[in-house]
């Protein structure tokens, strides 16, 4: 077993839910955060954040990321090391793009490397899924792709989504947060059979869908019950942008995640379309953003 002293880890940002998916599917995207560990002969925690809203991070050791490194620890009952950590910020914090997940896989990925890999990714995984309490960030952050989430008898199973490559994500990134605790408690914690029925339906047609980049499947594919209905009222401009969007082409409109972020998904010959009325539409409604489309990460968390 080789120990090294530094390691570098790169994590992708993640679109989680994609409608009638909650709790249960997510997409990686080409947006990262980047984490360097280095080991130290002595001392304790030294964190250093760079990148938008770096002020924003915790830099003691209620740092999630730092968090994560030391579950992993916990986990091979070891003691962590002191170590100097330091963030590259490239998704924003509390936008539903999943940056928690980014620090709770960089930060087990790290310390997993800087143990000599005593855990499989497998193993990685399940600790990456009981820290954040659902897989739909998680386990695309780790593995990249589109990837569902089910329990087994005894685990998870992980099924890889074909996503037709003429299929692109836009995403819409307001100035304002949305935390997930306050957008998981407005929802019910029962719901009706016919809700159920229809995200059923609903989610069994976005698969197919995504993999054929069927118009009339993935537009009505993407409405859910589940969820956005309970979440709308929390993001302003949301009814607007959603109708610029699928007037400029879009297939549909749904919540990245938990929100705020918005998430069109289209054909790629309605890209720059649906990017600029997506713009237009919040800015109408006195809101900033960051609208821009984004690839699809294949490869997960990386060490770099
Ligand atoms: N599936 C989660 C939710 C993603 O919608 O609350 C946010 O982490």
């Amino acid at each position: 077993m080789s120990l090294v002293s530094t390691v570098t880890v790169k994590v992708p940002a993640t679109t989680a839910n994609l409608g009638p998916g909650f709790d249960c599917i997510g997409a990686a995207l080409k947006l990262y955060n980047e984490f360097k560990f280095t080991c130290l002969d002595s001392g304790g925690l030294i964190i250093q954040v760079s990148g938008a809203e770096a002020e924003k991070v915790q830099t003691d050791e209620s740092n999630l990321l730092y968090q994560a490194f030391v579950k992993l620890y916990q986990y091979i009952d070891q003691t962590p090391p002191p170590v100097k950590i330091e963030i590259k910020l490239g998704v924003r914090l509390a936008r539903g793009l999943g940056s928690s997940a980014t620090a709770i896989v960089g930060g087990l990925v790290a310390a997993n490397q800087l143990a000599g890999s005593p855990l499989s990714e497998l193993q990685v995984m399940e600790l990456a899924i009981a820290m954040e309490g659902h897989p739909d960030n998680v386990v695309p952050a780790l593995l990249g792709g589109c990837r569902l989430a089910a329990t087994s008898q005894t685990g998870w199973e992980i099924c890889d989504i074909t996503w037709h490559r003429h299929i692109v994500p836009v995403v819409a990134i307001p100035d304002f947060e949305l935390s997930t605790s306050e957008a998981r408690r407005v929802l019910p914690t029962e719901v009706s059979r016919a809700d159920a029925i229809f995200n059923t339906a609903h989610f069994g047609l976005l698969l197919r869908g995504l993999a054929t980049n069927q118009e009339d499947w993935l537009k009505a594919a993407l409405q859910d019950k589940l969820h956005q209905p309970y979440r709308q009222a929390l993001i302003p401009g949301y009814d607007d942008v959603a109708a610029a969007a699928v007037a400029a082409g879009a297939y549909g409109m749904v919540i990245s995640g938990a929100g705020p972020t918005l998430l069109a998904l289209t054909d790629a010959t309605h890209t720059y379309g649906v990017v600029t009325a997506m713009s237009n539409a919040w800015k109408q409604a006195g809101i900033k953003s960051t609208v821009r489309s984004l690839a699809l990460d294949t490869q997960g968390a990386t060490v770099l």
